[in-house]
């Protein structure tokens, strides 16, 4: 399958595809892929960690084993009540946390420590993780996020967003953070964290939200992290968010908020690569799962990908966004994504694009596959923007180039729309293959909308629209076998 690669690799070098050039790149080589990727600066470190490759589970599923490098048992093991916790639900432990990890930190470099939280509830502020750490909730224990805003404090935006998301300036730390970490887990019993998010989504309701929300669970540049076996609740904002991150799996997580809590998104990896997201069920007022890499010149000034990403075996609902979405803040270029075993149920759309003018950027050689959709109004939406910038310093001529989209294996039930998809003018996207598509129970006014997009389909119904049949042959990449 390799002459499928050069496709994708002329466009993301920047070259403008017309359709009969299909087939003259099928014979250039990869390299352009290698020299971008290798641009990044975790690139090269994360690479041999890939090559151990996906052994399977005992029943044969393929599982994410490559991205996450286990660590040995921790050699110092205490509990949080050592450091003067009580999980009464009512005495505010954000000292006992801090402490805890800031006694732990001079067991990084001495066999690495595990920080128990028995069961009981257990309030606190936000607390840093450190490396060769292990944060070990028991069957009970419950995490229980302050609902003083004091108790968040407010850090740095990231460079690769100029500002706090929501508001100017800096942003409020997430209740669990990690900056420059290795071999980190947080996984336990059962037990959960609980953002109490309301206090928040009030806020941002009633518009009176000073900062930029915080996230549940945020790590920065940090490598070889796993969570897993939780339940997450009620964060304030996005829920689970690596940011400069690489080797990141999150397996087996619970994530729920109100189906109207805004922005509650579950999962973003963002300008991070090598990531692993599988066996997961989330339900939430925003996207499941949504891969970024910063937002307009500020995305595009860091150059900090999203890729090598996988996402399988996620379910849920989120009634007014996305099953998976790809951006809208995509500046610094999201490619090599493959989402598969998705299922999606009364939600807006199942698999959404977003990009924008002055994104810049690219989305290139994104697959998707396997994916089941019950009550999703549009089963697969691109769009091209909201008008959504930091600032009035974002570039018109930036404008993001979507390349190499796969989508098959698809079946949608009790859908009210068929695909929509909307490129730019200055910028169609390209590339797009659509297989074995069934969105059912349609009614007959419900056609394809296209503008702006070239591609190829077969064994979609209803049929696609024209842009989508092109009258060359498909390439191998998209063979209709
Ligand atoms: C495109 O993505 C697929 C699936 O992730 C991967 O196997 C393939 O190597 C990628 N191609 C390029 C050129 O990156
Ligand atoms: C973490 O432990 C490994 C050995 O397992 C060691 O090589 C590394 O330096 C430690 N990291 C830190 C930050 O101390
Ligand atoms: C947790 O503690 C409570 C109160 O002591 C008890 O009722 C409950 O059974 C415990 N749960 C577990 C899983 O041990
Ligand atoms: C968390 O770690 C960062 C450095 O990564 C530091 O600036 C900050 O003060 C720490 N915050 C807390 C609450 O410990
Ligand atoms: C998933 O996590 C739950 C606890 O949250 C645990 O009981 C179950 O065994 C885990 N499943 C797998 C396959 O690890
Ligand atoms: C995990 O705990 C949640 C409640 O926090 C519960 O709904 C769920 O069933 C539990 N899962 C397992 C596998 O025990
Ligand atoms: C907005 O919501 C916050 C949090 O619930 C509340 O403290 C504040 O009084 C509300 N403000 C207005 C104007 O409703
Ligand atoms: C999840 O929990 C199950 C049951 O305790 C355990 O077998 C499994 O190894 C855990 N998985 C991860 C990824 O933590
Ligand atoms: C794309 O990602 C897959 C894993 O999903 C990996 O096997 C492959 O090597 C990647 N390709 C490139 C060019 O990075
Ligand atoms: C078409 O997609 C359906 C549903 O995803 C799948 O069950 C079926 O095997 C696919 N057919 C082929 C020929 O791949
Ligand atoms: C749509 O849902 C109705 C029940 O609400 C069901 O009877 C019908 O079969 C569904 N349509 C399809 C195509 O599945
Ligand atoms: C391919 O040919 C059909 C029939 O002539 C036409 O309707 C369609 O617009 C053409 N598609 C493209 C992409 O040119």
């Amino acid at each position: 399958m390799d002459e499928e690669k050069p496709f994708f690799a002329a466009v993301i070098s920047g070259g403008t595809i017309r359709h009969s050039w299909v087939f003259l790149l099928l014979m250039f080589t990869v390299t352009a892929v290698f020299t971008l990727q290798a641009a990044t600066k975790t690139f090269s470190s994360v690479w041999p960690l890939l090559g151990q490759s996906d052994a399977g589970d005992h029943a044969g599923h393929p599982t994410c084993s490559g991205f996450f490098r286990p660590v040995p048992p921790r050699k110092f093991v205490v509990s949080v009540t050592e450091f003067g916790a009580v999980g009464d639900g009512r005495t505010l432990n954000t000292e006992a946390f801090r402490k805890a990890v800031q006694y732990l930190k001079s067991f990084e470099n001495r066999g690495g420590s595990q920080l128990n939280v028995p069961n009981g509830t257990w309030i606190t502020g936000s607390f840093n993780l450190s490396s060769n750490f292990t944060l070990f909730l028991d069957e009970g224990a419950i995490i229980l996020a302050s609902q003083d805003p004091k108790d968040w404090p407010i850090i740095e935006p990231l460079p690769s967003y100029g500002r706090g998301r929501e508001r100017l300036g800096g942003r409020h730390m997430s209740l669990i953070h990690g900056n420059g970490l290795t071999n980190v887990v947080i996984t336990g019993n059962n037990g959960t964290v609980d953002g109490q998010g309301k206090i928040w989504w009030d806020q941002w309701w009633n518009r009176t939200l000073e900062h930029t929300r915080g996230h549940l669970v945020e790590l920065m540049n940090s490598n070889n992290i796993m969570i897993s076996n939780l339940t997450f609740r009620n964060s304030p904002f996005w829920t689970i968010h690596p940011v400069y991150c690489s080797n990141v799996l999150i397996k087996n997580m619970t994530i729920l908020a109100p189906l109207n809590a805004p922005n509650t998104d579950g999962i973003d990896p963002d300008s991070s690569v090598c990531i692993c997201i599988e066996d997961c069920y989330i339900e939430s007022g925003d996207d499941l799962v949504a891969v970024k890499s910063g937002w307009d010149q500020y995305g595009i000034r860091t150059a900090r990908p999203s890729s090598n990403i996988i996402v399988r075996r996620v379910s849920g609902t989120t009634p007014t966004c996305s099953g998976v979405s790809i951006g809208s803040e995509m500046s610094g270029g999201i490619s090599n994504i493959t989402l598969e075993d998705i299922h999606v149920r009364d939600s807006a759309s199942g698999v959404r694009i977003k990009t924008e003018v002055g994104r810049g950027g690219y989305i290139v050689n994104i697959s998707v596959v396997n994916i089941a959709l019950k009550r999703v109004k549009t089963p697969v939406k691109f769009s091209r923007g909201a008008n959504d910038h930091p600032d009035g310093g974002w570039d018109p001529n930036a404008i993001p180039r979507v390349v190499g989209i796969f989508i098959a294996d698809m079946v949608s039930v009790n859908s009210t729309k068929a695909p929509e998809l909307l490129g730019m003018k200055d910028a169609p996207y390209e590339g797009i293959c659509m297989k074995n598509i069934s969105i059912l129970g349609l009614p007959s006014s419900a056609t394809w909308h296209c503008e702006y997009v070239s591609g190829f389909t077969s064994r979609v119904y209803p049929s696609a629209c024209p842009q989508l049949m092109s009258n060359i042959s498909s390439p191998s990449w998209c063979s209709v076998a």
